[in-house]
């Protein structure tokens, strides 16, 4: 029986499946109802230091959903971090810990572009027992406007200078949470790496506009008549979050089984951080999805906005469908396939040269041209040879 068991920056969890930053991981409550229902590990909503700063609004969310029928497949949310004080939550996390002692429970943190802000934070935060950090460098919304989130995230100085602070003051491991509003995320993952970060998180949401109401003229989610461009996610980003989780286990871990691809295409790059974790997100609602995302490298997998949906139970199909897929390929581990298909990446050029080979065997093969010494038979031999000359 394949074992779903996940060993990540010292950390042990029962599966690799973790409630993402958000409404599921927003207080004690619905913590410690995840971890009843089996969840590997529980990232909190993000917190920070000063929660007076933090006013939502509602509605705050708007749905896309698949043409003709009720499913959901996009999300749009314009909400802020948690509006819940810092002491409140200083408070729950001890009482979580002592509840679950066994539970891996990771806090998202977010400050200010200061260095006595981050490290209060981490100080305060580490004292009462949480296993690991998560640093939200990437809400494309609302918190911009006071250089937090994606403001950071998307400027690889930033982010090498905040990760340097909060590893000189934390204890326990570090992710940091990357931000998909950016050409290229390989940029601040090697900058959080360098500073000394554990791992990287991606992808947080991604900058959107949920669309118009064509009665009222008005932008989607609208709040007294006004919108604001949002935050997207769930099964519609899931593409993106593969290729950016793809580009950053590349640059991570490099060639292993045989990854990607130098200029020509042809062999294997070393990896540039090969013992950093990290932890995918994006659309997951499946065993299978995450299955996709261990294929590309990462050892745990995050998920939010399908639990919004499925609700927490969502956790005993997660885990069925990757015990199913591990069954049926004969993996004992996650480590057995993690990273695997980074092989069959390559560039278009590569792609090019493999096609024209594979026509140019099968033209030779439908004129019965010999291109391999195997290939000589003795009754035909006269006639093999025949083919093979080119100015008769
Ligand atoms: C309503 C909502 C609130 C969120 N709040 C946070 C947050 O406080 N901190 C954070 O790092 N990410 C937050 N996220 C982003 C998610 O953790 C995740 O990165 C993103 O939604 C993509 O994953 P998903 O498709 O599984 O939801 C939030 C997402 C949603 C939908």
């Amino acid at each position: 029986m394949p074992t779903l068991e996940t060993h990540v920056d010292g950390l042990t969890l029962p599966n690799p499946f973790i409630i993402g930053s958000g409404p599921p991981g927003t207080n004690a409550k619905v913590i410690g109802m995840a971890f009843e229902k089996g969840w590997g590990a529980v990232i909190s909503k993000t917190i920070s230091l000063d929660a007076s700063k933090v006013v939502n609004v509602a509605p705050r969310y708007a749905r896309m959903r698949a043409q003709g029928s009720r499913e959901v497949i996009g999300w749009e949310n314009i909400e802020l971090i948690s509006d819940r004080p810092f002491d409140t939550w200083l408070d729950e996390f001890r009482q979580i810990k002592a509840t679950y002692p066994r539970g891996v429970l990771i806090a998202s943190i977010m400050e200010e572009y200061q260095k006595d802000a981050w490290i209060e934070i981490v100080e305060r935060t580490q004292e009462t027992g949480v296993d690991a950090f998560e640093l939200n460098l990437s809400c494309p919304h609302g918190l911009p406007e006071r250089r937090m989130g994606a403001a950071m995230g998307e400027d690889p100085e930033l982010v090498e200078q905040v990760c340097s602070w909060v590893c000189q003051a934390a204890k326990i491991p570090v992710w940091a949470k990357l931000t998909p509003n950016i050409t290229h995320i390989v940029d601040p993952g090697r900058a959080a790496l360098r500073a000394g970060c554990n791992g990287l998180s991606a992808i947080n949401t991604i900058l959107s506009v949920m669309g118009i109401d064509l009665e009222t003229l008005r932008p989607q989610p609208t709040v007294e008549g006004y919108s604001v461009p949002g935050g997207y996610s769930c099964k519609a980003i899931r593409p993106i979050a593969l290729r950016m989780i793809m580009e950053l286990a590349t640059m991570m871990y490099g060639g292993g089984s045989g990854a990607p691809i130098s200029t020509d295409g042809t062999s294997a790059l070393p990896g540039e951080m090969p013992d950093r974790s990290l932890s995918a997100i994006g659309g997951v609602e499946t065993g299978e999805d995450a299955a996709q995302f261990i294929l590309l490298g990462a050892q745990t997998v995050q998920v939010c906005t399908g639990v919004m949906i499925h609700g927490y139970k969502l956790i005993d199909e997660l885990c069925n469908g990757l015990l199913a897929f591990m069954q049926k390929h004969g993996f004992e581990t996650i480590d057995d396939f993690r990273g695997h298909s980074l092989q069959f990446f390559t560039t278009h050029a590569e792609l090019v040269r493999r096609q024209a080979e594979v026509k140019a065997a099968e033209r030779a093969a439908r004129e019965g041209m010999v291109t391999k010494d195997t290939a000589w038979e003795g009754d035909k031999f006269v006639e093999q040879s025949d083919r093979l000359v080119s100015n008769d």
